[in-house]
């Protein structure tokens, strides 16, 4: 049986001992364990089942911390730590030897971000470690955003999730990448292309990656419900979908796209528990965070929807 808890000594022997443990962050809940421990680390895997070819992050307590992990850090890094960090934004940067291969599934480079959630924040300074840590969900699944969320992906397979709320934020952080004083957005998050911009004073790209190595987040299939979801082209007839026992998420009920952002996971794991046939979303505007909810929904999604002569008809990816 796996404990919600607030008591984070127990958190904290937990993780001293080498075992995982999920902790709240303001994106999205992981599941830690010590970066600089081999058999920890191991167990990130084994829990989650997931493939050693995808590298995790790595979470420090401030940004002085990123010396004793990284070399060679591109000034571009300090720039956005200033505005960014702590928060949802990982820097992708070189490797020092004290990282394992196994944490960055043997690439020279190693994710690192600094966390604001207090919970973590406070449990980082209390050990003498920094923490991998990915998702805490199980691999391929919706990322949780609430203890209670992890407890439905892990129970049993952990001892203890840390009580921290429910995720301010609700999507996972900017994953950016450094070559040759280039900028490169590896993943979409909360953080937008434009703030990114705004701050380096320069054009960044978003990188597509053609090999299965250092893609995960880029997968094309990820963050999926069990319940297939389907992404509508234009108008879609609400009286089918009725009848056709599909569920139908209706995004104009949040006040804005953080909100949406914010709720998107635990909206579609309700929507997962509700024995649906299939489910059903709508694009919304891709740019700023739109672009990070389109980028989360396309992958969770099996294909799209759209109406043609009257009928329903479903394209599967
Ligand atoms: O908000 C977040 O980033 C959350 C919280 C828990 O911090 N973490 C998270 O971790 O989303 P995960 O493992 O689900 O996603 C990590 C992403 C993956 O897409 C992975 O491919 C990428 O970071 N990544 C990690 N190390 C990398 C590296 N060396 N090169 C390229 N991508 C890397
Ligand atoms: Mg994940």
């Amino acid at each position: 049986m796996t404990k919600i808890t607030k008591n984070i000594s127990l958190v904290i022997d937990e993780l001293i001992k080498g075992n995982p443990v999920a902790l709240p962050t303001e994106t999205v809940y992981g599941l830690a364990a010590n970066a600089l421990n081999k058999d920890a680390v191991l167990n990130i895997f084994k829990i989650k089942k997931r493939p050693h070819f995808d590298p995790l992050i790595v979470h420090i307590k401030n940004i002085s911390e990123i010396y004793k992990y990284a070399k060679y850090i591109p000034e571009d890094v300090f720039k956005l730590a200033d505005k960014f960090s702590p928060g949802p934004i990982t820097y992708v940067i070189n490797k020092k030897n004290n990282i394992h291969d196994l944490v960055t599934a043997g690439l020279k480079t190693v994710a690192i971000r600094i966390p604001s959630h207090p919970l973590i924040i406070n449990v980082l300074k209390n050990i003498p470690f920094p923490l991998a840590a990915p998702s805490a969900n199980m691999f391929g699944r919706i990322s949780p955003t609430s203890a209670k969320d992890v407890l439905k992906e892990l129970n049993g397979k952990i001892n203890y999730v840390l009580e921290g709320g429910k995720s301010k934020i609700g999507i996972e952080s900017t994953v950016l990448g450094f070559e040759n004083n280039e900028v490169f957005i590896l993943r979409p998050g909360f953080i937008t292309k434009s703030q990114i911009e705004n701050i380096l004073g320069k054009k960044v790209q978003h990188k597509i990656f053609k090999t299965k190595i250092n893609s995960p987040g880029l997968l094309s299939s990820h963050y999926a419900p069990h319940t297939p979801l389907y992404i509508a082209e234009g108008n879609i007839d609400f009286d089918i979908l009725k009848n056709r026992k599909a569920g139908f998420l209706d995004i104009s009920k949040f006040k804005n796209i953080n909100s949406l952002a914010s709720n998107l996971f635990s909206e579609l794991r309700k929507m997962d528990e509700k024995k649906y046939t299939f489910l059903v979303v709508e694009k919304i505007v891709n740019e700023g965070l739109g672009f990070a909810v389109n980028d989360r929904l396309q992958k969770a999604s099996s294909g799209f929807i759209k109406m043609l002569n009257n009928e329903l008809v479903i394209v599967k990816k």
